[in-house]
């Protein structure tokens, strides 16, 4: 089924609603992969949306016909992290569908805009730091797995993650 949505870029206006849609996202979808004591000891950092992501013109939303966000994704050349860039590695960050909007193509229709913004860009590989329970979605895509990765949090909390790697 292909539901009603439509992708824009995403800017600072939409910070508010870009956090509430983490928060209903991660707290939920994120519980398949990890226990409650990590979830809730990560969740009030990974639920801020990033205004640095906000504003770089890499980030897309989501929008319901309603205009409620219902998905947010992007990429970045720079690493999270240590804001390293490396030639033709992009970075896939913070992606994130509602729960009640989840298998309609939302991800995966965030993820098309962000390969071809990316590949525009001259990049020509992604990686993303998978949560455990997204390592399905980012395969589906066409990531591979590389390894298991500990991945250090705003907060100084170390979340389990999983690298993928994917050329486009
Ligand atoms: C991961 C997430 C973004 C997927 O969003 P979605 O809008 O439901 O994804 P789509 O409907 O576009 O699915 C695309 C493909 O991925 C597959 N897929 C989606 N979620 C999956 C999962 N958890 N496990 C296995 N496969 C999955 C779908 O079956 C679909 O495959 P197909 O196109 O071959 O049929 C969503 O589940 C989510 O927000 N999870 C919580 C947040 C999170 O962990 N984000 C990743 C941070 S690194």
């Amino acid at each position: 089924m292909s539901s009603d949505f439509t992708i824009r870029v995403a800017t600072p206006n939409d910070e508010l609603a870009v956090s509430a849609l983490l928060e209903a996202s991660y707290s939920v979808l994120m519980g398949s992969g990890y226990d409650p004591a990590t979830l809730s000891a990560v969740l009030p950092v990974i639920t801020r949306a990033n205004p640095k992501l906000l504003l770089s013109g890499t980030y897309y939303v989501a929008e319901a016909t309603s205009l409620r966000i219902v998905g947010c994704g992007g990429w970045t050349h720079e690493q999270p992290g240590n804001g390293d860039i490396k030639p033709e590695l992009g970075h896939i960050r913070h992606f994130a569908t509602h729960p009640d909007w989840i298998g309609q193509t939302i991800g995966r229709s965030i993820y098309a805009v962000c390969e071809q913004a990316a590949r525009s860009a001259g990049m020509s590989y992604f990686e993303c730091y998978s949560s455990l329970n997204a390592e399905g979605f980012y395969a589906a895509l066409g990531f591979e797995t590389i390894r298991r990765i500990e991945v250090r949090m705003g907060n100084n909390e170390m979340l389990p993650s999983i690298l993928m790697r994917r050329s486009i």
